[in-house]
């Protein structure tokens, strides 16, 4: 993505919630333009059109600001002819731990784009996964301990329909001292927003993969730091199949 589409779209996605409160605006700006993952979702077109997402451990709802964002701009004629158009009418549910976050990304998003993003705050342990085609769990993961890990992962796979899609990012344990670093600076940034220094679970990456592919998923890996040395990884697992093909789930990515 080129750097004036970006700045465009930090300004647009962060907007919303400067009438929030100014810590939520910076914390915005600093987060979509230090992190890689948000222009690399565009850009790789990895949300349909339509999807119907929900992100876990979803912050302030940044992810979902900033798709919404790119549609604005792309429906308004902004959007640069030479760049990947962004998916339109996704609808994001969002589920937070910390109900201050959740409140805030619903009071900057809900009158902007009423009705295409819904946060609350709740556990991911116990979300509700009915009804959608897309689940995002970025850099939240690793909170819950393996066996909840695993319940979770048991519970996505069994809310995607066929051509379902599972995205999530960790930090990959086996990366010796770029993990540790990585570590280092998730466990200052957690103490900060006012989380206790909680343990985490982390994995190997091939770890991450076997216990996706165990569950059906196809999962590509793609590092995912930008500038910093660090051990993150974005996984995109897909379930193989089109959506529609069976009836329990109506799963719509087109
Ligand atoms: C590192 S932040 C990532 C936030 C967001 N996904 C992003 O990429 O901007 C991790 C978030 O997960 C939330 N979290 C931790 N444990 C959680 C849980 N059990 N259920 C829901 N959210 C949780 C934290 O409160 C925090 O907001």
């Amino acid at each position: 993505m080129k750097r004036s589409l970006k700045k465009q779209l930090i300004h647009l996605a962060t907007l919303p919630f400067k009438s929030v409160g100014i810590v939520h605006y910076y914390w915005g700006h600093g987060k979509l333009g230090g992190d890689p993952i948000f222009a690399a979702l565009l850009d790789e077109q990895i949300f349909p059109s339509d999807a119907r997402i929900i992100d876990l451990g979803c912050g302030r709802g940044l992810l979902a600001a900033w798709f919404l964002a790119a549609e604005k701009l792309f429906l308004d004629g902004g959007w640069p002819a030479d760049a990947a158009p962004p998916p339109t009418g996704l609808r994001f549910r969002g589920l937070e731990l910390m109900g201050r976050e959740a409140e805030a990304g619903n009071r900057a998003l809900q009158p902007i784009y009423p009705g295409r993003a819904s946060l609350a705050q709740g556990d991911l342990r116990q979300a509700d996964l009915s009804q959608l085609d897309v689940v995002a769990i970025l850099d939240a993961l690793h909170y819950v301990n393996y066996a909840e890990q695993d319940v979770v992962l048991d519970q996505i796979r069994a809310a995607l329909g066929p051509g379902g899609l599972f995205l999530t990012r960790v930090g990959d344990a086996g990366a010796g001292l770029r993990f540790f670093l990585s570590q280092i600076v998730d466990r200052s940034i957690s103490f900060v927003q006012g989380h206790r220094l909680p343990r985490m679970w982390c994995r190997p990456i091939q770890e991450w993969v076997r216990i996706l592919e165990a569950r059906g998923f196809e999962v590509r890996t793609q590092p995912m730091n930008g500038a910093n040395p660090f051990a993150n990884i974005m996984l995109v697992a897909k379930l193989p199949g089109h959506p529609g093909e069976h009836t329990g789930n109506p799963a719509r990515i087109g």
